[in-house]
């Protein structure tokens, strides 16, 4: 009999990380793998595309928890998660990334008992296995949301497969034992390098009107700069600076237009370009193609890494330093010398050809589906 095991994905950034584990797990015949999809990510243009450009298949499972505050959306996952435990009786649970999806799974998964003990590597179970991936990630920033899941869904979690070398340093200090995590590399860029060359197709360029280098890309979505209006406003103002130089091409996330909205905060057009979300390709072409990336996100850290692309990171942290002491990242902080000195910086030729992390080759998803087949094997 295969093992079951269930794969959780709730929001944009899990996307890309469940699409390589969900290939390798479904042609395992040692793994009955399904998906779940909690949710949380709602909008077409923060799911559906992705399963669509990632080929990633339909969920089996279907949690539909949607919008809410922390409390609320992490106690609905939690809640319509549990039946789901009930009804599929699973081996293991994997999830990924940082968010309430990540934690709220993980959570009902440690505190389950199963109908029916099994025993593998890690003996004999009542318990479902909980897996994390991407674990180990610190910003050492208590005030961010994912970093409270991070830490949590770490400690309750039964193997953690790590991206950067310093998940590693973290889990060791932390006191984890040893047999508990891997270093197994950046399943998000397994997605990357195997949607390249389709995404280089893409005619976003054209479609906005852009030249190959001739913009800068800006992602924002942290609570700590959109949600308050000074702070957004002050960052906005100190990134028109950049708009003067080169058009600035600005893909907004939900949250992050409803702050532009209800502040009233005006972008010259004749300098920004103001999008609705971008889906994969697209975006990956459109980070390629930049001259800079300016971001508050996490994953776009490790993409421009990969791609070879400048980024200034509008964080007073960074959970993933390895984009710094070996990609093109420069934690840039959100004051405006900071900002400018940095984009000085990449106007001057800093930084600019691609970096390859150690295991961050394409073959991640492989390396954690083999550790999980021998830990499965009976
Ligand atoms: C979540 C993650 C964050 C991740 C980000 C990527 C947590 C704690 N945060 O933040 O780590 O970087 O996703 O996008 O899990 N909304 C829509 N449509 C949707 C989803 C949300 O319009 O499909 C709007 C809602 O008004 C919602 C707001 O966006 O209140 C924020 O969404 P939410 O899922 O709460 O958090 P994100 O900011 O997206």
């Amino acid at each position: 009999m295969p093992s079951k095991i269930l794969c959780v994905a709730g929001a944009r950034p899990n996307f890309m990380k469940i699409a390589p584990l969900m290939r390798v797990l479904r042609k395992n015949p040692a793994f009955d793998a399904k998906l779940v999809h909690t949710g949380q990510h709602y909008d077409a243009k923060l799911s559906q595309v992705f399963f669509e450009d990632l080929k990633i298949p339909r969920p089996d499972i279907e949690l539909e928890v949607g919008s809410g505050s922390h409390a609320s959306q992490t106690a609905e996952i939690i809640k319509r998660f549990e039946p789901v435990l009930e009804q599929e009786q699973p081996q293991a649970v994997l999830v990924v990334g940082d968010v309430n999806s990540t934690i709220g799974c993980a959570i009902v998964t440690s505190k389950f008992t199963l109908k029916q003990p099994f025993t593998c590597k890690l003996g004999e179970r009542r318990r479902p296995i909980m897996i994390h991936v991407e674990a180990g990630l610190r910003s050492f920033d208590w005030d961010m949301p994912e970093e409270i899941n991070r830490i949590l869904t770490d400690s309750i979690s039964d193997l953690l497969f790590v991206s950067d070398p310093a998940g590693m340093e973290n889990l060791k200090k932390e006191g984890v034992s040893e047999s508990r995590y891997f270093f197994v590399g950046n399943v998000m860029i397994d997605t990357l390098l195997a949607a390249k060359d389709q995404a280089m197709k893409s005619q976003i360029l054209s479609e906005l009107g852009v030249k190959e280098k001739g913009y800068a890309l800006l992602t924002l979505h942290r609570p700590s700069n959109v949600d308050d209006t000074a702070a957004l406003k002050a960052l906005l103002d100190t990134i028109d600076v950049v708009a003067k130089d080169q058009v600035v091409v600005f893909p907004v996330h939900p949250r992050t237009r409803g702050r532009l909205e209800a502040s009233g905060i005006k972008l010259d057009p004749a300098r920004w370009k103001l999008t609705d979300p971008i889906g994969y390709m697209d975006f990956l072409k459109l980070t390629a193609s930049a001259k800079v990336v300016l971001t508050d996100s996490g994953g776009i850290q490790e993409e421009t890494t990969v791609l070879g692309v400048p980024c200034i990171t509008l964080r007073e942290n960074t959970e993933r330093p390895v984009t710094i002491s070996e990609g093109t990242n420069v934690l840039a902080g959100t004051k405006r010398e900071a900002i400018l000195a940095a984009y000085a910086n990449v106007r001057a030729g800093a930084s600019g050809a691609p970096k390859t992390p150690r295991f961050w080759d394409g073959k991640s998803a492989e390396r954690i589906d083999e550790i999980l087949t021998g830990i499965f094997a009976s």
